[in-house]
């Protein structure tokens, strides 16, 4: 059977929608020390990147048929970097936004969506407990800033160094064909 060149439109919509998502969250994020009247927003955003993220962790396995295989062949440490950087992603992506929602718990306030709906209190009020959590979100947040970079950083590599252009295996909108030299593990 012929192995799908690109990965299907649902997870590039989503990649992309999240990818806009998450660096305005983490631009937001650093503003917070001069512009506190941004909390609420971050925090708004922040759940609706979680709850994307679950979305987008479901579609995934819905369509995990139709994905393309990797442009490293398997065994490599290529492949082994890439593997584990796009899991480190999705743990990052679900830590830092679940920190924020305990720090908030622990910190004895609501957690609101836009003001569509809360989500639960499910720690006590503790101003230690708070703090901890405040910086493991702000580690997570920082490591995933550097590992998003590294993930660009790695396409850019395939391009300059492999002559690979893989960004057309995720762009949705972009539906020409690939070209031939980009066809990897026909
Ligand atoms: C900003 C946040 C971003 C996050 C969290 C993110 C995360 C991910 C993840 C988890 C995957 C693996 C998809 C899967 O198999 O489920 C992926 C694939 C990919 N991403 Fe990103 N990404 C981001 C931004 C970008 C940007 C800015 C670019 C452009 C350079 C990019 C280019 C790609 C490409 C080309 C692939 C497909 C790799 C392949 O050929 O298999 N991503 N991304
Ligand atoms: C992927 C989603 C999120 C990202 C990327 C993110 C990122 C950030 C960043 C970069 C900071 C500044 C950290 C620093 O400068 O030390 C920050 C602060 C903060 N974030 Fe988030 N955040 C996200 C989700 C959330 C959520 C869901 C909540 C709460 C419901 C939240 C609550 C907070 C709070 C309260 C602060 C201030 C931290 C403090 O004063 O210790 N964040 N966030």
């Amino acid at each position: 059977m012929k192995q799908p060149l690109r990965y299907p439109s649902s997870v590039s919509l989503l990649h992309w929608l999240l990818a806009i998502m998450l660096v305005g969250n983490l631009a937001i994020g650093w503003m917070l020390d001069d512009k506190e009247e941004l909390l609420d927003l971050h925090k708004s955003v922040g759940i609706a990147i979680l709850i994307m993220v679950l979305i987008r962790l479901a579609n995934r396995f819905r369509v995990r048929h139709r994905l393309p295989p990797s442009v490293n062949e398997t065994g490599t440490s290529a492949h082994f970097a890439e593997v584990a950087a796009h899991c480190l992603l999705y743990v990052l992506i679900l830590a830092t936004p679940l920190f924020g929602w305990l720090k908030t718990n622990a910190a004895g306030h609501a957690t609101s969506c836009f003001g569509l709906f809360s989500l639960p209190t499910i720690l006590p009020r503790s101003r230690e407990l708070s703090h901890w959590l405040g910086q493991l979100h702000s580690l997570t947040a920082y490591g995933l800033a550097a590992l998003v970079g590294l993930h660009m950083l790695g396409v850019l590599a395939h391009w300059l160094l492999r002559r690979h252009n893989i960004l057309p295996r995720i762009l949705p909108l972009l539906r020409r064909p690939i070209s031939s030299t980009n066809r990897v593990q026909e």
